[in-house]
């Protein structure tokens, strides 16, 4: 894994965008729900992968704030800080603003309307059948779903259809969500006309990196995090404290590598390869004992999220950043917000008295 990363530099509102309607390179959009700091499950799972993509595509990044919403309609004050959060963990992890357009939801009105489009089009029982939205309401104890939470992936849907995106990186889990994404796009076509490409979900094969308490995922509500900007002090006591092999008493029994999240970490954090089979090999004989394990761990991450928490650093220079980002990013995205609302409405013949 690399942390190599370029300075970001931040862009000023850009005039006149050169992108005009025309696009060179093929088009990624991806988001993220402010749901509080970002942690290094989110590294490993959709970040790193985001770093690499955008040399590669014109990329699109926003932060879904009326996402949010579907599923929570309390404590919106924390939201502002959520936000901030999100954006300053894909900033620091090297998303560059000036090649990256990251804006906010909310920030671009559109994207209301095209949803509202898009919901005439989709009937009530294939909302239903998205299997996501019984597992939030599972998950969530959500008894009765709002109206709001089924049209999650019909919003998601305007999100990517907006900006005409071709990919969508996003974990397994939202694959329904494009796969609804696709049917919008290809209806839209068939009833009205050529409008959208018909996206692609781009799923990385990364594994899925474990909580510190050795459950499958990490998750912002699940407390078995490590959060990017986590000191270091913090991360060796998260550390210290992971669960691990529960059947090793002793550190002379023979113990497992194999499902313990202490070397799951340990293969996605340290590049000392040596070191690490070292370690496993070890552990397996009953020659080292957890501690060992956990504070070689502990030294490999936080030498691994140095160039994190100076980059943050650095960044918050800049008092304004966050707003500056999404000054330029919604600015940007409007554009193309407005130009594929302006089509819709023209393919519909809803573009009466030449509005
Ligand atoms: N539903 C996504 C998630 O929770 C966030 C999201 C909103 C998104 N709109 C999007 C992701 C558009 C990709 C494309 O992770």
């Amino acid at each position: 894994m690399t942390t190599e990363m370029t300075r970001p530099r931040i862009a000023t509102a850009p005039a006149g965008s050169p992108r005009e309607g025309m696009k060179t390179r093929k088009r990624i959009l991806t988001g993220d729900r402010p749901t509080g700091e970002r942690h290094v499950g989110h590294y490993v799972g959709t970040l790193a992968n985001r770093v690499k993509l955008q040399d590669q595509y014109e990329t699109f990044l926003l932060v879904a704030d009326h996402h949010m919403l579907t599923t929570r309609l309390t404590g919106l004050d924390e939201i502002e800080h959520n936000i901030r959060a999100t954006i300053l963990g894909n900033l620091a992890v090297g998303i560059d603003p000036e090649r990256t357009t990251i804006y906010l939801q909310s920030q671009i009105p559109e994207v209301s309307e095209i949803f509202v489009l898009f919901a005439m089009m989709v009937t009530v029982p294939r909302a239903q059948r998205i299997p996501t939205l019984k597992e939030q309401m599972r998950d969530l104890h959500i008894a009765q779903p709002s109206y709001g939470l089924l049209g999650y992936p019909i919003l998601q849907a305007a999100d990517i259809l907006m900006v005409k995106g071709d990919l969508v990186p996003v974990g397994r889990d939202q694959q329904s969500h494009i796969e609804i994404s696709r049917e919008i796009a290809r209806d839209f076509n068939q009833r009205f006309g050529p409008v959208f490409p018909v996206p692609d979900a781009l799923i990385p094969e990364v594994g899925i990196l474990p909580g510190t308490d050795g459950r499958v995922k990490m998750g912002n509500s699940l407390g078995n995090i490590i959060n990017l900007f986590d000191d270091a002090k913090t991360v060796e006591r998260k550390v210290m404290g992971m669960y691990t092999d529960p059947t090793r008493i002793r550190p002379t029994d023979p113990g497992h590598v194999e499902g313990n999240p202490v070397f799951t970490y340990h293969d996605f954090f340290n590049p000392d390869t040596a070191e690490v089979e070292d370690l496993k090999e070890r552990y397996r004989a009953g020659r080292v004992g957890d501690v060992e394990v956990k504070k070689r761990l502990a030294a490999a991450l936080n030498r691994f999220l140095d160039p994190f928490r100076d980059r943050r650093d650095e960044l918050l220079r800049r008092p304004r950043i966050v707003e500056d980002v999404l000054e330029a990013g919604r600015e940007r995205a409007r554009a193309e917000a407005q130009r594929t609302l302006h089509e819709m409405r023209a393919a519909m013949k809803l573009d009466y008295f030449g509005l």
